[in-house]
């Protein structure tokens, strides 16, 4: 197969509108390998909304649907959707697709329960489809260079990492309610599979996860949101009793015999901090945030600190792969100095062309289901252990063993 993907967006609220962004700079890059033909969103004014921004930025009218079980009948040549809807109806939307055989990329988290998650698995390998997962943070060249310095054991063999991100307090995340409901996918869920990817992308396995979880936060209200969102905003309330627990503070333990110190919360008010530091036998590294284009910082006994370029002269040999050379330009930075919105849709951008690859190579996704399976499990570890009051087991969690905090959203939703 060598032509283009044939590719549906389904979901056209604020990230579906993002994805279209990634679209326009999958193109503007040279990169002509996905065409978008519909678009799909139960609210008939997102879908248009989105149309008529691909109209005027992508010069292409993709036709407008509001049901993608009409989708797949009517879009004969279809070969791929990208599946950008809120959490609850992933597994559903997923299964449809498969079901007509068609390939499906799934904005995290992959299910709305892991148990949601092995539906959409099973469905993906019994229809022999495609299933990619578009999980961001780890394309960002500068967490490519980060695992690069870890992978060489610049700093030695890693056996600590703090990671924190607490912020937010009082306000609805990115304006929609979904993300403090929990049976539609609350906060810990909605950030917790990024940390759960980004960390065993960096360290590998967690075997372990011990949480405290609480809801701080009683009422939240609407305290803006970006410019992606506006659309979808109009009709939605603007404020909130979350049922969704926001804040996590746990301990990891990683296969590799690492410790894991994790703090995530949205009930931070005053000064927020987003802090990602991993200790090994001969340094430290003070890892940049996710898509901010900062330098890694990294500091090694007896020696001076290490910021930006020069990490990079610690590993002479690593290169960025030749997507993210094509979207960015440079071949390796120690830092670089994009708008965040620019960052973002390279990103999403990247997961569309390596999505398109594995379906004309006939090779895996980069974060395939057992990657978004695993991201989802860490995550709902996290909830599972505060609410049993003890240490979870990953992969028991990640099996489906443990899921005493996940049987009500499981059985709201008919699993
Ligand atoms: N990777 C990231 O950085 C990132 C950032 C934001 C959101 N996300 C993920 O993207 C997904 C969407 O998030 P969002 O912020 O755009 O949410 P949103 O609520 O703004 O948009 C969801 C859209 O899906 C539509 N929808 C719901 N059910 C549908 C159905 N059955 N068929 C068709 N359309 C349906 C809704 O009408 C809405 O327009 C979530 O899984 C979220 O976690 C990822």
């Amino acid at each position: 197969m060598t032509q283009s993907i044939r590719l549906a967006l389904v979901g056209c609220g604020g990230m579906g509108l993002r994805h279209l962004h990634g679209l326009i700079e999958l193109k503007r890059c040279g990169f002509d390998t996905v065409d978008l033909v519909a678009v799909c969103d139960i609210n008939a004014d997102h879908a248009a909304h989105v149309a008529d921004v691909s109209q005027d930025d992508l010069g292409i009218k993709p036709q407008i649907y509001t049901d993608l079980a009409q989708l797949l009948v009517s879009e004969k040549s279809l070969d791929a959707i990208d599946l950008v809807t809120d959490p609850i109806s992933h597994h559903t939307l997923a299964c449809m697709a498969f079901d007509a055989g068609i390939h499906v990329m799934i904005e995290k988290p992959m299910g709305v329960t892991v148990r949601a998650c092995h539906v959409i698995i099973e469905s993906a390998k019994r229809n022999g489809c495609k299933l990619a997962v578009a999980e961001n943070y780890r394309r960002d060249p500068m967490n490519r260079l980060l695992k690069a310095v870890i992978d060489n054991e610049i700093i030695g063999v890693p056996y600590l990492v703090l990671h924190n991100h607490i912020a937010g307090g009082g306000s609805i995340m990115s304006g929609t309610l979904w993300r403090h409901q929990k049976h539609r996918g609350g906060y810990l869920i909605e950030m917790g599979v990024h940390y759960g990817d980004m960390l065993t992308y960096l360290l590998g396995d967690i075997d372990e996860v011990y949480a405290a979880t609480a809801i701080f936060e009683e009422h939240r209200a609407r305290r803006g949101a970006s410019r992606f969102y506006q659309h979808r905003l109009k009709n939605e309330p603007t404020s909130i009793q979350p049922d969704a627990e926001e804040t996590a503070a746990a301990t990891l333990k990683f296969g590799n015999g690492a410790f894991g110190q994790f703090t995530l919360s949205m009930a931070g008010h005053g000064r927020g901090v987003r802090t990602r530091q991993i200790f090994g036998a001969k340094g430290s590294i003070d890892a940049p945030g996710d898509r901010s284009g900062n330098p890694i910082r990294l500091k090694l006994d007896d020696a001076d600190e290490f910021i930006g370029d020069s990490v990079l002269d610690l590993v002479p040999d690593f290169t960025l792969d030749a997507i993210n050379q094509g979207l960015f330009g440079f071949e390796r930075a120690g830092s670089y100095d994009l708008p965040f919105e620019s960052i973002d849709h390279k990103l999403l951008a990247y997961e569309y062309q390596d999505f398109a690859e594995a379906i004309r190579e006939d090779r895996s996704p980069e974060v395939d289901g057992d990657g978004g399976l695993i991201a989802t499990a860490f995550a709902y570890a996290l909830c599972e252990s505060g609410y049993l009051g003890k240490p979870v087991s990953l992969s028991a969690v990640a099996a489906d063993e443990i899921n005493a905090y996940q049987a009500e959203i499981n059985e709201n939703v008919g699993l």
